[in-house]
Order: structure tokens, then sequence, then C-alpha cells
């Protein structure tokens, strides 16, 4: 193989190895905020009584996640919920859901 085939060879894996946790990771999001659909309707578009979350701003779905988490604001079933997730899933999750139209 030339040098230069060689270079292309590991160009062409270096961009794989990069963009394959963006999707994997994006796939992950999708999983994580589809735990919140059973209530919130598919992607946050609630069909009835519970809060519709797409659109939300990022920022407001954390504050009010964190509250829940923290018990600051009250909650039948959310204080529970939330607490099954990190921080870091929670902004994720927030940034999904924020992004649904
Ligand atoms: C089992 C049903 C259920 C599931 C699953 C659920 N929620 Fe909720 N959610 C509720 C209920 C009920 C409330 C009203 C507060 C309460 O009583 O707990 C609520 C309220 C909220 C609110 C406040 C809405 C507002 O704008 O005032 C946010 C934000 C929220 N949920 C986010 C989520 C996220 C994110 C997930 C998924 C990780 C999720 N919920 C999963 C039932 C659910």
């Amino acid at each position: 193989m030339s040098r230069f085939k060689i270079g292309l060879a590991m160009v062409s894996l270096t961009i794989v190895a990069l963009a394959a946790p963006a999707q994997a990771q994006s796939l992950q999001v999708k999983v994580w905020a589809s735990a919140c659909a059973n209530c919130h309707g598919t992607n946050g578009k609630a069909q009835g009584a519970a809060a519709t979350l797409a659109g939300q701003s990022q920022a407001d779905l954390v504050a009010k996640m964190q509250a829940y988490k923290t018990g600051q604001r009250p909650a039948t079933l959310m204080h529970q919920i939330a607490k099954g997730y990190t921080d870091e899933q929670i902004e994720q999750i927030a940034a999904y859901l924020a992004a649904q139209k």
C-alpha cells in the first residue's frame, strides 16, 4: 500500500471513530426520553392531562427536574422518576425535549 493510501485509510478510520459515538449518544438520549412518553406523550407531546414537555426550554426542564430530585417542587411521581437520572442525563433529555417542535 502506498503511503498516500495508508494516510487516507487512517483519515477515514478517524472519521468513523468520531461519528459513531455521537450517533450512539443521540440514540441513547432518545431511549431515555422515551421513558417519559408513557405519561408525557411521544417526544414529550402530551395527549391528555399530563404536561407537554416538548418545546419547553432546556433550562426550564432541567430546573424542574432538579427541583423534583431535591424535593423542592411538590410531586406525586416526578420526584421518584427524577431521582432515577444523573444530572448529565437530565441535561441531555432536557435538550432533546426542548428541540422537539
Ligand atoms: C408515570 C408517569 C410519568 C412519567 C413516566 C414521567 N412523568 Fe413527568 N410528570 C408526571 C406527573 C404526574 C407530573 C405532575 C407532577 C407530579 O405529580 O409528579 C409530571 C410533571 C413533569 C414536569 C413538570 C411539567 C411542567 O411543565 O410543569 C416535568 C418537567 C416532567 N414531568 C418531566 C419528565 C421527564 C423528563 C420524564 C422522563 C425522564 C418524565 N417526566 C416521566 C408523570 C410522569
